[in-house]
């Protein structure tokens, strides 16, 4: 028996109830933050269903097929009520969240004008920034330092400031800023004693996004990154989040294009039909467009969604299929879209004697849209994660994998990209920590 399926067996139920509220920090206060608070305030108010969001609407079946037994997952486990969600966040603009709504354009000005009190009620804090990183952006709501540690210990006394100030029990941060560019982890990034001398020393390879992860790591927070920066994907947070028992997960939110890549590929695999190309291309015209429209910016966007068909595929087990696949990934900064991003797929299979055939995907999707329960699933599961014993002190939490394009493992481990499989190890792990049987889904004990 291995150590899991010992405790499985030995120990009862450890996660603590989800008790007062939680209070959620979001670097970056743009299309994706906006349309995620303003979200879940409308669905509090019942001005909205919360579509897309597994922990609202999602179920879980426990035992058998034939005992019926499907709870709901906010029912199964105990996660915080959307009442008790309370916000922050940092922003190198110094737009309330209703101007910043408005600006990014994703929600009708209806749904934002009923909530617009609240929405003022929530300023951005001075950002951690560094036009190095996203050359693309630049705003006057920044902090000053000497150092970049000067820098932490300020994200450290808002962490402080807003348990406080909000009453919150319990925080969560949440990366949605900007895409940074380009980065190697190198030596600065590799342990924490590294890591500490770098922001003392301001090390140029220290990002502003790395600055806001340390803090949160060193409050004690979780950390979720919804872009592909490294930012918490290098060995000094991984010993951080471990340290100081703060749940970590990325890279980069798993919304379009590439949801519906990992949706597609799992099925030509399950089917052993080939692939001998994928041309995926996007036009975008929102903030994060023009972002990405910096070369370097766009690489860790590029390698991000690359990696992708190449885990799923498995070439090196399957050549005659998978060997020689042309993979290519654009993204064009247009601006009459807006939010309102348009994809382009066209895919080159080949079936049975190598006789080709095309399959297009012509996606007009919401970024933002499909983004927001994403933020919202992620926060609540890793508040979630803090407060069970088994989740808590174990650094990356691989089970979120189905949310990222670039889950993160634990180093040496091939992250798990089919959407099906990461749908299975997330509500396994559910079952696993609730002492419930997990699924197989081999069924054979219906013919006994
Ligand atoms: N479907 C999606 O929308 C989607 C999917 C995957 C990943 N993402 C990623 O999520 C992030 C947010 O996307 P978005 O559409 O909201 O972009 P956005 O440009 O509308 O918002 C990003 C915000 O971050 C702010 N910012 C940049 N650097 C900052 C810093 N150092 N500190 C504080 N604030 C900072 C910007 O001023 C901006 O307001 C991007 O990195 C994007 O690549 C989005």
């Amino acid at each position: 028996m291995d150590q899991h399926s010992e405790s499985f067996e030995n120990s009862a139920n450890s996660i603590a109830p989800a008790a007062g509220k939680l209070g959620v920090m979001m670097p970056g206060m743009g299309a994706v933050a906006t349309t995620f608070v303003a979200g879940v305030e409308a669905v509090r108010r019942g001005l909205a269903q919360p579509i897309g969001s597994v922990t609202q609407m999602g179920t879980i079946r426990l035992g058998k097929r034939t005992e019926g037994r499907s709870p709901k997952i906010k029912d199964f486990v105990p996660l915080a009520d959307l009442d008790d969600l309370v916000f922050t966040g940092w922003d190198i603009f110094p737009d309330d969240m209703h101007t910043a709504a408005c600006q990014a354009g994703v929600l009708d000005r209806e749904l934002v004008e009923a909530i617009k009190p609240f929405l003022q009620s929530i300023t951005p804090r001075p950002a951690v920034f560094d036009r190095t990183f996203v050359r693309k952006l630049d705003g006057p709501h920044v902090k000053a330092g000497k150092t970049k540690m000067d820098l932490a210990e300020q994200v450290r006394e808002d962490i402080r400031e807003f348990k406080t100030s909000s009453g919150a029990t319990r925080l969560v941060m949440i990366w949605c800023g900007s895409t940074a560019i380009f980065q190697r982890p190198s030596a600065a990034l590799q342990s924490i004693e590294a890591f500490e001398e770098g922001l003392q020393q301001n090390d140029p390879n220290i990002s502003p996004s790395m600055i806001y992860a340390y803090a949160a790591l060193s409050e004690g927070v979780p950390f979720a990154n919804g872009a592909p920066n490294l930012t918490v994907d290098i060995p000094a947070m991984y010993a951080l989040s471990r340290r100081n028992q703060a749940p970590i997960c990325g890279k980069d939110f798993k919304s379009g294009q590439t949801l519906i890549k990992t949706v597609l590929a799992p099925g030509f695999k399950a089917r052993m039909l080939g692939l001998s190309g994928w041309y995926s291309t996007n036009i975008l015209g929102n903030r994060d467009g023009e972002v990405l429209d910096d070369p370097d910016s766009f690489k860790t966007k590029e390698e991000s969604k690359l990696g992708v068909l190449e885990h799923i595929l498995q070439p090196q087990m399957y050549p005659s299929l998978y060997g020689k696949i042309n993979h290519k990934v654009r993204i064009d900064y247009y601006p009459p879209r807006g939010d309102n991003k348009e994809g382009w797929d066209n895919i080159d299979i080949f079936g049975w004697l190598g006789y080709p055939m095309q399959i297009k995907v012509n996606f007009l999707c919401r970024d933002s849209i499909l983004a927001a329960p994403i933020v919202l699933d992620l926060v609540l599961f890793l508040d979630l994660a803090q407060r069970c014993d088994e989740l808590r002190g174990i650094g990356i939490q691989e089970w979120l994998s189905f949310y990222f394009k670039s889950p993160m493992t634990a180093p040496g481990l091939c992250p798990e990209h089919d959407l099906f499989i990461q749908c299975m190890k997330l509500k396994n792990t559910l079952r696993y920590l609730k002492r419930e049987a997990l699924i197989t889904h081999l069924g054979l004990e219906y013919y006994d």
